[in-house]
């Protein structure tokens, strides 16, 4: 199926003004056009062909290659092995619904169109069915390197190429599963940043140097080249969840694991054991017992 913008809301049109397409007319229509399949999918069915524009795989064949180069210097090898395995297509942006055909055969995962960001329990709750809810559109093709907001390139390469890899392709359902046990939003807050800390811009140390196993950071041919020019602190699920974040700008603070190893033991320890009754015990409060100090 091809996109039409007959078919789109209002809402699937507003951008942000500091979006790189908020100002370009042809950008917001075609975004809205690709977002309303998203909007229109019901699980179960085949994900809607889009057909892309040469200037939009070009977007693809440049942010893909680039951030391939990088992936060799500074992503984990268990992100790798997932990356081989999907083998995402070079030419030309991927259909969702090739991609999530290939990775139902490696690891049991899904891809479920959405029109852009959906709320936070609903994204983290799909985790938990092995199901990846991805954005369609692609980012604005004058700044190709980057972008405000989830686009295919940050689902497929960022996501998609962990969920590949059957360690971390669990890894993701047990957060999925810690989700649906965190009932407050306190509860569910310390799990996000959680989250962000470490499946969206966590890193670690490897043979001696830090690499990332963030889908943020390996999305983003800008940052990932940077990222060990942020302040690295300890692997520590307190603080990382009770650490502001601004999702607009490159990570200044970033929680580096001491091995791949160390780093999947704590997350599967953390979203195996999590839930309201772990977020009561152990970490709610935390703020208040650092400020009390030690000792005390
Ligand atoms: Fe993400």
């Amino acid at each position: 199926m091809t996109t039409s913008t007959a078919a789109t809301g209002p809402s699937l049109y507003e951008l942000p003004a500091d979006h790189p397409g908020s100002s370009d007319q042809a950008y917001r229509e075609r975004r809205a056009a690709i977002a309303a399949v998203g909007e229109a999918y019901v699980v179960g069915q085949r994900i809607p062909e889009v057909v892309y524009t040469p200037e939009e795989d070009e977007v693809w064949r440049m942010v893909q290659s680039h951030l391939t180069v990088e992936h060799d210097r500074y992503a984990v090898a268990a992100y790798r092995d997932g990356a081989a395995r999907l083998a995402l297509r070079t030419d030309r942006v991927p259909q969702l619904q090739e991609v999530s055909d290939r990775l139902f055969a490696l690891t049991g995962w899904r891809i479920t169109p959405v029109p852009g960001l959906v709320p936070t329990r609903v994204f983290y709750g799909s985790l938990a069915e092995r199901r990846f809810m991805s954005t369609q559109y692609i980012r604005h093709h004058s700044v190709p390197f980057y972008t405000p907001e989830p686009d295919v390139v940050h689902e497929l390469i960022g996501h998609c190429n962990m969920l590949a890899e059957p360690r971390l392709a669990d890894l993701y359902q047990l957060a999925g599963d810690a989700s649906l046990r965190a009932e407050s939003d306190e509860a569910l807050e310390f799990f996000s940043r959680v989250f962000w800390f470490s499946l969206e811009f966590g890193v670690l140390r490897a043979d001696g140097e830090l690499r990332t196993y963030g889908a943020g950071l390996l999305s983003s041919y800008g940052e990932i080249g940077r990222f060990r020019e942020a302040r690295i602190e300890p692997f520590d699920l307190r603080t990382m969840g009770t650490t502001d974040y601004d999702i607009s700008k490159y990570q200044p603070v970033l929680f580096a694991a001491e091995s791949f190893d160390r780093a999947y033991d704590d997350l599967v320890e953390f979203f195996s054991t999590y839930g309201e009754a772990a977020y009561r015990v152990r970490w709610a409060g935390a703020a208040d017992e650092e400020e009390a100090g030690p000792g005390v």
